[in-house]
């Protein structure tokens, strides 16, 4: 695969840092509603180079929806119902894994899911039927390897590989809980990554997350993490994740 190349549209979901993509050709905006209520922004339909783009800012636009509040049935089915069936979803994490740190490009392949009370399955309430989806991959391979050859040509720092923790939020962990996570084998931390990856999953959707470490996770570096930190290592390190974006749908 030389670029995602979907015949229908590629949804990316933009967090925190990313909540516009300023190289998207714009071609038209939707206000759109699901079974599940309203997603967390306007589907925004665009060109990135040759594909069909529809981009969904997941805490709003401008940014305002935490990530406990996040209505992730609503965003990935609204998605879902525009024609999407592969999903970038762009992450902000802290980095618990030495190798990345602050402004750090990160492709995970596994998660570990921490969250609680979230609504997190589109199968629950009258069923016919109970179902079990395979989870044993939550990352789509063949769109990791493109984003990883893609961040390779491109020169970004960045990790091809990478355990997600997800955590409930909103507030940051405490030093002892990423200690524990880091023996579970987590490499970086961050708030959103879950439910959305189950949730396409659920669809049949192709997701893929591209995370950025905005900061060192608890007790990682010498001193608390402050929102200055953060906003610095967004800055510096959004620019690749923008790059990498661009040229795996351009081709
Ligand atoms: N923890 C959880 N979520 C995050 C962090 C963090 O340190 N940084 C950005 N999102």
């Amino acid at each position: 695969m030389t670029a995602i190349a979907d015949i229908g549209p590629v949804g990316i979901i933009g967090g925190t840092g990313l909540t516009s993509l300023s190289d998207l050709h714009i071609v038209g905006e939707e206000q759109v509603d699901t079974a599940w209520g309203a997603p967390s922004s306007s589907l925004v339909r665009g060109r990135l180079g040759q594909q069909a783009v529809i981009f969904l800012a997941r805490h709003g636009n401008p940014h305002r929806i935490p990530p406990h509040e996040v209505n992730y049935r609503a965003n990935l089915q609204a998605l879902f119902n525009a024609g999407v069936r592969t999903v970038v979803g762009v992450n902000a994490v802290g980095g618990i894994h030495q190798k990345m740190g602050p402004a750090h490009v990160v492709i995970p392949d596994q998660l570990i899911d921490y969250t609680w009370g979230r609504a997190s399955t589109f199968f629950e309430g009258e069923l016919e039927q109970v179902t079990h989806i395979d989870f044993t991959w939550p990352y789509d391979q063949s769109a990791r390897e493109l984003l990883i050859r893609v961040a390779t040509e491109a020169g970004v720092p960045f990790s091809d590989f990478g355990v997600y923790g997800a955590t409930q939020g909103p507030r940051l962990e405490t030093a002892a809980e990423i200690r524990r996570m880091e023996r579970d084998g987590c490499d970086i931390v961050g708030m959103t990554g879950m439910p959305e990856a189950v949730l396409a999953a659920e669809l049949g959707m192709r997701y893929v997350s591209l995370g950025l470490v905005v900061n060192w996770a608890a007790g990682k570096s010498d001193h608390i993490i402050t929102m200055a930190e953060i906003e610095e290592a967004i800055e510096q390190g959004m620019s690749g994740v923008r790059l990498i974006l661009e040229r795996s749908m351009a081709g």
